[in-house]
């Protein structure tokens, strides 16, 4: 008689194929990692700020074999090319400059760099136990240039796979800054920390707390569920990348105003400081200290509000966050406008875009029994200004990246 094996989901199954038509053998193990939403704190993770992000169902899954020679192969089901390369050129490839073409393909540049970054912290610290021949093939149904993190999705199941089986033994936070120095120094993205921390640290339920200077993180509740309220995602569709301009752009932005305020970072100015800063600076880069400082405060809000009052009283804060970013900081589009104004008017208790923005997704807090409302009601506003129909599905906060099989 044979044990009932468990069902796969379509990315475990198509990760744990690819591997096996790649090398001829089914794969060591399959390890997996989540996209992510941000609740609220948009921009302030490089700023050494407050983020509020949580772990979304979408997942990426690294189907992973050992080799008997000293080389890594990366495969994704979402092209057929694959990269391979000796596991000691690693240190030749990266890193790449900031804002300069990867040395391998973008996609392959995300694993590839988690495993350059992995060997250079543990070369480091004299930990694992060497480092053998690798295959990986990855899937994924995290969508793409939807400003849900599927590059932290790539990095977080790639890290988790190579921590396991180089038995390097980081821990789910140094897990994260591999990550992120794959994504600033293999890719070339000057990201924060904050994707690959809501990818790591994800837990049901739970949106992560995390203070972008100390990396202290603190799940909070989010209970949209026992509130009787969704999360509606509204993919744009328009795609966005951060390895190009805008972002680097306010990032500069962002440094500038700190050292015109002579602080480390924004995190060190405050509410109370911004008539000040009014008068030290141009409009412009006032308005991004300001989204900053006052996207700060809204995640501290936010984290009490939900802890005393629960996921009703969040709206507001998300709808001040959406304005900032559309007027101060100026990183939204007219998709983003159109989806969070129609959201909201439909009868959404708050809407924001979320992520890096110029494209991407921003969600809505909406009733679960008006979800299909508000989704027809966003439709209907992209067919009428003559937008490509955005994609619409809810989340809840989910588990980070773990060991599938
Ligand atoms: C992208 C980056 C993050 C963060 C957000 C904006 O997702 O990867 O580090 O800066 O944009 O909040």
């Amino acid at each position: 008689m044979s044990l009932p094996v468990p069902q796969e989901t379509a990315s475990q199954e198509a990760a744990r194929s690819l591997l096996t038509a790649l090398t001829g053998h089914a794969p060591a193990g399959l390890w997996s990692a989540p996209g992510r939403v941000n609740l609220i704190g948009e921009h302030t993770d490089y700023n050494e700020g407050f983020v509020l992000p949580f772990a979304i169902p979408h997942r990426t899954v690294a189907a992973v074999g050992l080799r008997d020679d000293a080389r890594i192969r990366v495969a994704s089901t979402f092209t057929d090319e694959q990269i391979e390369v000796g596991l000691d050129e690693l240190d030749r490839l990266f890193p790449t400059a900031t804002g300069s073409e990867p040395a391998v393909p973008e996609w392959a540049a995300y694993p590839l760099g988690v495993a350059w970054a992995l060997q250079q912290a543990t070369r480091s610290t004299g930990s694992g136990n060497g480092f053998s021949g690798i295959d990986i093939a990855i899937a994924s149904d995290v969508p793409v240039g939807a400003g849900l993190s599927s590059s932290a999705a790539i990095e977080g199941a790639t890290a988790s796979a190579l921590n396991d089986l180089w038995n390097t033994g980081l821990d789910r936070a140094a897990l994260a800054r591999i990550g992120r120095r794959a994504e600033n120094e293999a890719v070339g993205a000057p990201t924060g920390i904050m994707d690959q921390m809501a990818s790591m640290l994800g837990e049901p339920d739970a949106a992560i707390f995390l203070d972008c200077r100390s990396l202290e993180a603190n799940l909070v509740p989010v209970g949209v569920a026992q509130a009787g309220l969704a999360i509606l995602v509204m993919d744009t569709r328009v795609q966005h990348a951060h390895s190009t301009g805008g972002y680097r752009d306010r990032r500069a932005a962002c440094e500038r105003g700190a050292a015109i305020m002579g602080v480390p970072s924004l995190r060190d100015v405050s509410v109370a400081d911004l008539d000040r800063a009014a008068t030290l600076m141009d409009d412009v880069t006032f308005r991004r200290v300001r989204h900053i400082v006052t996207e700060n405060q809204r995640v501290l809000d936010t984290v009490r509000m939900l802890r005393e009052h629960g996921a009703r009283a969040i709206g507001d804060l998300l709808v001040a966050s959406h304005a900032s970013m559309r007027d101060d900081f100026e990183i939204s589009v007219p998709e983003l406008d159109t989806a969070v104004a129609s959201a909201l008017a439909a009868g959404a208790i708050g809407a924001r875009m979320t992520g890096g923005g110029f494209g991407g997704a921003a969600i809505a807090l909406v009733e679960q029994d008006a979800v299909a409302d508000v989704a027809d009601a966003v439709r209907a506003a992209f067919a009428a200004s003559g937008f490509t129909e955005p994609h619409l599905f809810t989340v809840t906060p989910s588990a980070g990246a773990h060991r599938d099989a």
